[in-house]
């Protein structure tokens, strides 16, 4: 058996550790004779294995007290409606950051369900640079400030949690969470996706401060409802088991690199090196500002785009995978979460040398 080196934006990699663990474990689950996938989630076996991710993810964050952690369907774009139907409360309007496409996103699917405040937008720039928190506009009176804390297409990612003036503060933080350490107690609601840093897809994480729970628009689907999933232990109907059981086996993987502050410092190092191989070639691009390059997601081009087929097809056969950009905007892109060893950046970073002095 032959694994590559995947860099896939997601679903994407997981710690081979992980998946051997999911393997060994996969028939018989600790003596019980069945797997995960074949437990009630009511019974103690699974409750266990729930409120053991919940704890470690608690303590890799240090989540303060008096936020909810919440383990839903639908991923984060079902959160995209849930936040606007959750949060709007008394309110008209909510504020959001526009930094790339996945904000895109968030802003249509609130607009359904309230005025939409642009605060800022990267558009001018054509998004590859964040605007500066001096020269945002806020509406005070919206019900909360939304920002994408790392734009998987884009490969932009705030380098600093910005200034809420006053309001909650609410992210999307699909791409990034767990890169770094966060500090919670600053955000109103952090939500993501787990396909691309925390487990496989189908599972999301919401962790929301708990006065911001408890009344939702009237027309909220209970499955939506942060009140009804936080007072059923996001067992109000039944969670996706399997997925959310691999995204604990990811936690447990995460405290045995260190936790977050050791997991930083590989990824600090990982993209530093990429970008610097990028940069320092006339061969290939980056258009990002340096200040906001994101260290998970890396975008690239050749100036020669006829190249760009037979780059992919070399990669490939060099057993570096899911290179290609995004559909939207072509070109490179190379996903490099924490599941990403060191050692398959260093392989990327050798077969681009090598491209480059085979066609350069
Ligand atoms: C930043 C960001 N937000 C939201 C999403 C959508 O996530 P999901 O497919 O889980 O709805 C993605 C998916 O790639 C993403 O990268």
């Amino acid at each position: 058996m032959t694994r590559v080196y995947n860099f896939s934006a997601g679903p994407s990699a997981l710690p081979t550790a992980v998946l051997e663990r999911a393997r060994d474990e996969l028939l018989d689950w600790h003596g019980t004779g069945m797997s995960i996938m074949e437990m009630s989630h009511r019974s103690k076996d699974y409750v266990a294995i729930a409120e053991r991710a919940e704890s470690d993810l608690r303590e890799l964050l240090s989540i303060p007290a008096g936020y909810k952690v919440l383990f839903l369907q639908g991923g984060a774009s079902a959160q995209f409606a849930a936040i606007p139907m959750n949060l709007l409360r008394d309110k008209t309007t909510v504020a959001y950051v526009n930094t790339g496409i996945w904000s895109k996103k968030a802003i249509a699917e609130a607009k359904k369900y309230a005025r939409v405040q642009i605060a800022a937008s990267g558009e001018p720039n054509n998004f590859c640079a964040i605007p500066p928190r001096a020269a945002w506009t806020v509406d005070a009176d919206a019900a909360y400030l939304h920002y994408t804390s790392n734009e998987t297409i884009g490969g932009v990612e705030f380098q600093d949690i910005p200034d809420a003036g006053g309001l909650p503060l609410v992210s999307d933080m699909s791409s990034n969470i767990l890169s770094r350490p966060l500090d919670v107690g600053r955000f109103g609601l952090v939500y993501a996706g787990a396909q691309k840093n925390m487990g496989p897809a189908g599972i999301a994480v919401v962790i929301l401060r708990e006065d911001l729970i408890g009344e939702p628009m009237a027309a909220t689907p209970s499955i939506l409802d942060y009140r009804q999933q936080a007072d059923n232990g996001s067992m109000l109907n039944t969670p996706p088991t399997y997925p959310w059981y691999l995204l604990g086996l990811v936690l447990e993987w995460l405290k045995e690199q260190g936790g977050l502050a050791a997991i930083e410092a590989v990824n600090v190092r990982k993209s530093a090196k990429l970008y610097a191989a990028i940069d320092r070639s006339p061969f290939y691009s980056n258009p990002v500002d340096p200040a906001c390059r994101s260290r998970m997601n890396v975008p690239f081009r050749i100036a020669n785009t006829e190249l760009e087929k037979t780059f992919l097809a070399e990669a490939r056969a060099a057993g570096l995978v899911n290179l290609e950009g995004h559909r939207s905007v072509g070109g490179f892109r190379a996903s490099i979460y924490n599941a990403m060893p060191e050692a398959g950046v260093d392989s990327l970073i050798g077969f681009m040398g090598e491209f480059e002095r085979k066609y350069g």
